[in-house]
């Protein structure tokens, strides 16, 4: 972000009376529109600023005011103890910093009416501490001049991540994982007033409930495989259908419908290992209160690609595709992980089949609006691209680890706008469009010897600063540790990264 020389709309006033051009009217009927908005948001954060001119409106380059300044002689008309320290000698809202707070001040929210560009850069608490968060927080980084700071609170800590936002005054947050978003830390954000840049509870139902998911799909008419959901108590009937589906020449897939940390899915390869895996999840439940529901598939045959979109509730902006490998070995062998690499664009989306995802994109968040599910955050779509062209796998509610290493580092567009729009309900009026640079990222995933089993802790870890300073190279950091004795591995780490900008 860079300013107008000495900063301020005056001089930059001046600049053009002196010169021959006139000024075009309709750039001057834009700037009388900001600082009547400047005015308008001030005033609608109950201060009332004695000092709102020209010399006191700071624009950017595109001569957008990014800040209204000098609070010298504001009053809080709230706060009659402002107005008292005021008369003792220098209040402490006169530095911008101060009245910042207070801008941002939970209850003077809702911020969707914030009119005025980057008004003052602003702090985002960005919920989560892994590989995905790291590379999502060095991304906000690319906006105005920030500060990093990790804040010691578990990321599904609702209670303590709203007491936070209280506590510090933090504008808005944006929120990596699917577990606080499905325990409703959008919800409990949004009633204080705090714009969240993540679903809401219902909306991310989409990802914690795999039945409900194909029922909406269903419903809406969004290609996915054909299905069955039987409830607790109705395994008979599950392996009923089970056997029929086999006799009639049909393989499937069984899943637990609830949230099962990635290991819900079991791929049976005969009709007794699948009548095994209803047996596990609905009477031996192996995967608990994710296993209450179950959802019965068909298998389908294809290649799979991560296609995720940027979600305000009513369009998404979809990214380019993705794709990440699970498995631990190299050639596609061992364990399922949560993820070894990823790279971005994924080829296997080829143009002809891009406009059918967006649209069954767009088409989710149209329904989930209609639902009352308005979606806002990171829409993932879970694709197998068959024969029969595309079908849904499954939607999660976040950015994919490690798929965000890959697109975010591609992402052309200021990650800070489109989340911020986004969270504020008009992704469109920050950025009208979203940008994606050329080329292509890949990523690897660094894990201990014996994960996704049970692996050593501790481990010292080396050569980062090498590694990051080969051009083009970022390391993200996840599960790890640095203290005095140097940097070391913890085998997963949970803090929360508040980026303070200004
Ligand atoms: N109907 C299906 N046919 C073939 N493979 C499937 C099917 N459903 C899921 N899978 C495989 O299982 C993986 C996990 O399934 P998914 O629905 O994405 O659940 P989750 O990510 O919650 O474990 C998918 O990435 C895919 O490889
Ligand atoms: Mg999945």
């Amino acid at each position: 972000m860079e300013y107008c020389a000495g900063g301020d709309l005056r001089i930059w006033l001046d600049s053009l009376a002196q010169a021959s051009e006139r000024l075009p009217e309709d750039s001057v009927l834009h700037l009388f529109s900001q600082m009547l908005k400047g005015v308008e948001y001030v005033h609608s954060c109950h201060i009332l600023h004695r000092d709102l001119k020209t010399s006191n409106m700071l624009l950017d380059v595109d001569h957008r005011i990014v800040k209204v300044g000098d609070f010298g002689i504001a009053r809080v008309l709230e706060s009659t103890t402002a107005v008292a320290v005021t008369m003792l000698g220098t209040p402490y809202y006169m530095s911008p910093e101060a009245f910042r707070l207070f801008v941002f001040a939970p209850h003077f929210l809702p911020f969707a009416s914030v009119a005025i560009d980057r008004t003052v850069a602003m702090d985002v608490l960005v919920v989560g501490g892994g590989g995905r968060e790291h590379a999502i927080a060095v991304k906000l980084r690319e906006s105005p001049k920030e500060r990093m700071t990790n804040l010691p609170i578990g990321d599904s800590d609702v209670a303590a991540l709203v007491a936070a936002a209280e506590e510090r005054r933090l504008p808005w947050f944006f929120v990596g994982p699917e577990a606080p978003l499905c325990a409703g830390l959008a919800d409990a954000l949004n009633a204080k007033g705090v714009p969240c840049f993540g679903p809401s509870k219902l909306a991310a139902e989409l990802e914690a409930s795999k039945a409900f998911s194909k029922d909406f799909f269903a419903k809406y008419k969004l290609p996915t495989a054909s299905y069955r959901t039987f409830k607790t108590g109705e395994h008979e009937a599950a392996l009923k259908y089970v056997e029929e589906e086999y006799g009639a020449g049909r393989e499937l897939v069984v899943k637990a419908s609830g949230l099962a940390a990635g290991k819900g899915v079991l791929m049976p390869q005969s009709v007794e290992e699948a009548k095994e895996a209803v047996k596990e999840v609905m009477v031996n439940k192996v995967f608990g209160a994710a296993g209450d529901e179950l959802v019965v598939e068909q298998l389908l045959v294809g290649e799979e690609c991560s296609c995720m979109a940027f979600s305000d509730g009513q369009t998404a902006a979809m990214m380019v595709a993705a794709q990440d490998h699970k498995r631990v070995d190299d050639n596609d062998q061992g364990p399922n992980t949560g993820g070894m690499g990823a790279y971005a664009p994924a080829p296997c989306l080829t143009d002809d089949l891009k406009p059918f995802v967006k649209e069954v994109l767009q088409r989710t968040v149209e329904a989930l609006a209609a639902e009352g599910r308005k979606y806002v955050g990171v829409l993932y779509g879970g694709f197998m691209l068959t024969k029969d062209g595309p079908m849904l796998l499954e939607y999660n509610c976040r950015f994919g680890d490690p798929e965000t290493q890959v697109l975010l580092p591609l992402l052309d567009s200021d990650l800070f706008e489109i989340a911020l729009g986004c969270a504020e309900g008009n992704l469109k009026a920050r950025v009208p469009e979203v940008r994606w640079k050329p080329g292509a990222a890949a990523t690897v995933v660094c894990a201990a010897k014996g994960y996704p089993g049970s692996y050593p802790k501790g481990l010292p870890i080396t050569g980062i600063p090498e590694a990051d300073a080969v051009e083009g190279v970022k390391v993200y950091h996840a599960g790890t540790k640095q203290d005095a004795s140097g940097l070391a591995s913890t085998g997963g780490g949970k803090t929360t990264i508040l980026m303070q900008y200004g």
